[in-house]
């Protein structure tokens, strides 16, 4: 039987996971491979850390040389995260013949081009199912069981933490700010929770998803990201009202010469798909011309889940290795060479619905103010609420909900009325995805 060496560098949450497949699973990995994976092995900065799982001695290191210059490590699995230096360790393993598996979307959104074209140059595999959805097979799926699809659109709900947060403010009412550290004090949110919040995590696996849809390169830097931060209760009790919940969405859609690339916080129909897949699942949906939408759900954080796709593309290098036919798909669906850069569209260009939740002086004259600067930029009105005057004081609620318009007409409307003085706060702007 063969066996396969494999090398693991992070040996946190997902590090630990894995290593807890591969002893628990290992028989039946084995029967379905055909072969035999041996971990031999681990390399952190911190390895004194009970990680609740055992480990043989001699096993971890402090030295990541110790798998990256190891001659008989088949495999490194790269579950550190961040740019650097995880960065410089994947080079240095695919320039030492080694085939990854990597969890890490930051790394792929930002450096994929130098990282996939290394690899392919090397002729070792890179692979990274983890990176989106955790244990949902979206890679899979997009690079293989799709590939005779030609892919439109992809909407996700691909950062469980910000659906936790949204889900709990829905359901139970509750303000963002006690939300978020009640997730923090349960561990479901990170101490510095920035990348989940504020979009970012959900930009580099979009970014990810649009590189294997479109056969595209993609400048991460050039995605419109907006996060949840400025969500307030009242959003959630409107949407509501108006028959939409508050999901945070990664769009990314193909006209057939530009790519709508977004992440931001978005009005979804209560009676879609997408708009109950809550708590911490994650969900993608992809729209294409042969079997129009097909919805993923499951699991897209936590040890075991997200474990268990690192384990998978560790199997699938394993079996080409056995088999001897390694790069029979390419990692990023499409050969370097056949891939093109389509340009983004600006977030100015795209037409949605708009839900504004403006703060104003209740007095006479100040919604055909509002309107009329909306009225003069082409926008039209589908319908208005007020609420009532807080008796403590400070500007009245009013939210309109828009027809279908140009984004630069609703941002140069909102540049105008927030500038008036009848306006007690920055406008609320969300967009409306059906
Ligand atoms: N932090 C991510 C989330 C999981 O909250 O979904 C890892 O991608």
């Amino acid at each position: 039987m063969d066996t396969i060496k494999l090398g693991l560098i992070g040996f946190g949450t997902i590090g630990s996971s894995v290593v807890k497949i591969l002893q628990e699973n290992g028989g039946l990995i084995s029967q379905r491979l055909g072969g035999r994976l041996e971990l031999v092995k681990i390399a952190d900065l911190d390895i004194t850390t009970d990680r609740g799982v055992k480990v043989e001695p001699g096993i971890l290191t402090t030295e990541v040389g110790e798998i990256l210059e190891a001659p008989e490590i088949d495999i490194v699995i790269e579950l550190m995260g961040g740019y650097e230096p995880a960065r410089s360790f994947v080079l240095k393993a695919i320039a030492n013949g080694k085939h990854v598996v990597t969890a890490n979307k930051a790394l792929l959104a930002k450096y994929g081009d130098e990282l996939f074209g290394a690899a392919e140059k090397a002729g070792v595999n890179l692979l990274f199912e983890a990176a989106v959805g955790g244990a949902i097979p979206i890679i899979r799926s997009i690079k293989e069981s799709f590939v005779a699809n030609r892919v439109e659109a992809i909407e996700g709900i691909v950062n469980g933490t910000a659906n936790y947060i949204l889900t709990k403010m829905s359901d139970e009412g509750l303000p963002f700010d006690q939300v978020l550290k009640e997730a923090q004090e349960k561990g479901f949110a990170e101490a510095d929770p920035t990348f989940d919040i504020e979009g970012i995590d959900s930009a580099h696996k979009i970014a990810v998803l649009t590189r294997l849809a479109y056969g595209t390169t993609v400048d991460f830097d050039a995605i419109y990201v907006q996060g949840i931060s400025s969500i307030r209760q009242e959003d959630i009790e409107c949407a509501h009202e108006f028959g939409y919940r508050i999901k945070l969405l990664a769009v990314s859609k193909f006209d057939g010469s530009t790519i709508d690339l977004r992440v931001h916080p978005a009005m979804v129909p209560e009676d879609k798909p997408l708009a109950n897949v809550n708590g911490v699942l994650n969900a993608v949906l992809v729209r294409d011309d042969l079997m129009e939408e097909n919805i993923l759900i499951g699991h897209g954080a936590g040890g075991l889940p997200t474990g268990s796709a690192v384990t998978a593309d560790v199997v699938e290098i394993a079996r080409d290795i056995i088999t001897g036919c390694t790069g029979r798909v390419p990692s990023q669906a499409f050969p370097s060479g056949s891939q093109t850069a389509i340009p983004l569209k600006n977030i100015n260009e795209i037409e949605a619905e708009y839900f504004l939740r403006f703060s104003v002086q209740d007095k006479p004259g100040v919604l055909s103010r509002i309107s009329g600067i909306l009225g003069e930029n082409q926008i039209s009105i589908r319908t208005m609420i007020q609420r009532e005057r807080d008796p403590r004081g400070g500007g009245v609620p009013l939210i309109l909900m828009t027809h279908q318009a140009l984004e630069e007409n609703v941002q140069k409307s909102l540049q105008e009325i927030d500038s008036l003085d009848v306006i007690c706060e920055k406008t609320v702007l969300i967009r409306v995805e059906k």
